[in-house]
């Protein structure tokens, strides 16, 4: 398979197109930007395509909407505070995606920028339409992908555009990422231990399953823990948990058990009837039907920190919590610190993933150290499973 073609500073890209798909997803609460973090990330690259009098077409999306306009999820608050940082004349497009749109931003001059609306707000994004993608790749000279946290996914903006555009890269902040990853994971040291969190354990079946392989414990925390619970019997009150996972589980032991790999679940858990309530610590056996699981407990954070120590190699995704609610946040933020001081102090190699993983650490004044931040969920997930990405592969 070829390598991928990553974006020269050798290229003349002067008055030249550029359509450029970030990952400008960011939490948004009533249009206000929770978390800077991804944008600020894609502002060097930007600024260099500005300096070199590049014209840019910005792609992203913001959340699932799934072909519907949404008003909640307009890029709107993104391109006001692009506005802010770029030294250019920055538009924004929110109009249609066809033949015409090409004539419409004959406006746009060298170094100037245009953030497209929503992309998902088209239902042939998603359904990586052959048409779409031509009238997208007619907009733009040249595609450039440095959206590494998108390129799981098979849609027109990451995948089928690069069919219809002659000259196709990836960009700084995706190869950053993959070379990242990729030295980590052949360098990495035994013991490794995987902590995985979030919600969804089907999303994550085929990566807990691959990562028994190789790692020597895989900590489960997160609403995810709450369905191994039940399969073990416990009670978890009012807790998220998952319809039909206990076929997903089983088999996850069975793996376990024949790779020798160690599962570790939560002792203990803070409660509360409510997402918005303070914590009770609980122990797993004496949690009552209205109470929810929000956060681990003192017990299995203390457990998870001489887990960290004993190890060499360190992969987490997803939140230990509901760290929107600070009184939840505990759980995240104690193995983050555990995590980052064994990364400055004894050469432990860190390396953390997800959206909500990386806003949760975000949400602290600690200043964490880590081998690799990535800013990629699924994505920095399916690629650790050795999956060959839709969206890298057309890069190749
Ligand atoms: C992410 O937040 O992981 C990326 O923006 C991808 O979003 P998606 O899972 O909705 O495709």
């Amino acid at each position: 398979m070829g390598k991928i073609k990553y974006f020269s500073e050798n290229l003349d890209v002067q008055n030249k197109t550029i359509i450029l798909r970030l990952d400008l997803n960011v939490p948004l609460n009533e249009k206000k930007i929770q978390d800077k973090s991804r944008i600020l990330a894609a502002l060097p690259f930007l600024e260099n395509l500005i300096k070199k009098k590049a014209k840019i077409i910005i792609i992203s999306h913001l959340g699932r909407p799934k072909g519907v306009k949404n008003n909640e999820l307009s890029l709107t608050p993104i391109y006001k505070f692009l506005k802010t940082q770029l030294e250019t004349s920055v538009f924004f497009f929110a109009g249609d995606i066809n033949e015409d749109t090409k004539s419409k931003f004959s406006y746009l001059k060298e170094s100037e920028v245009i953030l497209l609306e929503n992309i998902r707000f088209f239902k042939e994004e998603n359904e990586n339409d052959d048409n779409f993608a031509k009238k997208l790749a007619s907009l733009g000279d040249i595609y450039i992908n440095d959206a590494f946290s998108c390129s799981h996914r098979k849609q027109v903006s990451i995948h089928k555009i690069t069919k219809y555009i002659k000259e196709s890269y990836a960009g700084p902040l995706l190869k950053k990422e993959v070379e990242a990853i990729n030295t980590i994971i052949e360098n990495k040291k035994k013991p490794v231990t995987c902590i995985i969190g979030g919600s969804k354990i089907s999303t994550k079946i085929n990566v807990i399953t691959n990562l028994i392989k190789n790692a020597d414990n895989i900590i489960i925390v997160g609403a995810m823990a709450n369905n191994f619970l039940t399969f073990k019997g416990f009670k978890v009150g009012k807790s998220l948990i998952e319809k039909n996972s206990r076929n997903i589980i089983d088999n996850i032991y069975s793996e376990a058990k024949k790779y020798n790999c160690n599962i570790v679940i939560p002792k203990d858990s803070n409660v509360s009837n409510s997402f918005e309530g303070s914590g009770k610590t609980k122990k797993q056996d004496s949690i009552e039907e209205n109470e929810i699981i929000l956060d681990i407990g003192p017990e299995t954070v203390e457990n998870i920190e001489n887990i960290i120590d004993q190890s060499n190699t360190v992969l987490w995704n997803g939140p230990a919590g509901y760290f929107e609610n600070k009184n939840f946040s505990i759980g995240t933020l104690a193995i983050a610190s555990k995590i980052s001081k064994n990364t400055s102090t004894k050469s432990l190699i860190s390396i953390l993933g997800g959206g909500d993983t990386v806003s949760a650490i975000n949400k602290s004044k600690e200043k964490f150290v880590f081998t690799h931040l990535s800013t990629a969920g699924g994505a920095f997930l399916e690629f650790l499973e050795g999956k060959d990405l839709p969206g890298l592969n057309v890069l190749k």
